[in-house]
């Protein structure tokens, strides 16, 4: 095993996530968005929260602003970098979902591997991964924050989808087309697709 502390025992609480799933009148979930900078994982994790929400659903989002200024501050985009901040998202979102939250994960989170990673944190049904889809020139057409400009100039070095990599998923539960689809027909897909898995009653 790679854990470096010894003499470690688990110890188990009184609660379990039974109980809070009852408290919380769904189960803990972990809706993991994938896809390009600039493809609208953040927007739309924030429009989807905000529905859950008013259905009554508890919910958290972690995403770069609050992940790669806080708990991940110590990494930057390197692909060791990349991995170990997936590796520890992974990890959080698996606390959520023994919290018995749905949250909301807005990372490129560009290599396969790592989201399956992830993905193997969780049970079967636990794991929703939606493939933020927009074609690259479309993303670096929008350049909100003029980082695609950059990366072009060279100012950027490792930009995913000009000099690193970005893995598409193969099978993912949603596939959105954020460059054709609006934002609330995207968000009606989401949450139609929760609703006929049983996700939500
Ligand atoms: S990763 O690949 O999952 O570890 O990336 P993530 O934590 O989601 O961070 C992506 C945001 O960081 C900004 N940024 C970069 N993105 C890609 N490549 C490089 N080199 C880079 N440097 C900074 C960028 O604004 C990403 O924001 P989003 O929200 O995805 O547009």
């Amino acid at each position: 095993s790679d854990i470096k502390s010894d003499n470690i025992v688990w110890h188990q609480g009184s609660v379990d996530r039974k109980r809070r799933e009852a408290i919380n009148r769904h189960r803990g979930l972990t809706i993991w968005f994938t896809g390009l900078s600039g493809s609208g994982k953040s927007t739309l994790s924030v429009a989807l929260e905000e529905r859950l929400t008013g259905m009554g659903c508890r919910t958290y989002r972690l995403d770069g602003d609050n992940i790669r200024t806080g708990l991940n501050r110590d990494l930057a985009f390197s692909p060791d970098d990349r991995i170990e901040n997936i590796r520890r998202i992974g990890e959080v979102a698996s606390l959520f979902r023994d919290a018995g939250i749905i949250n909301l994960t807005a990372f490129i989170s560009p290599y396969r591997r790592d989201r399956e990673m992830a993905r193997a944190l969780a049970d079967e049904h636990d794991f929703v991964e939606v493939f933020v889809d927009a074609p690259l020139e479309l993303c670096e057409q929008r350049d909100p924050k003029g980082l695609y400009a950059k990366a072009r100039s060279g100012a950027i070095p490792n930009f995913t989808g000009i000099s690193a990599p970005y893995e598409p998923p193969e099978q993912p539960e949603v596939h959105l087309d954020t460059g054709t689809n609006s934002l609330s027909v995207c968000v009606d897909q989401l949450v139609a697709f929760l609703v006929r898995n049983g996700y939500l009653e």
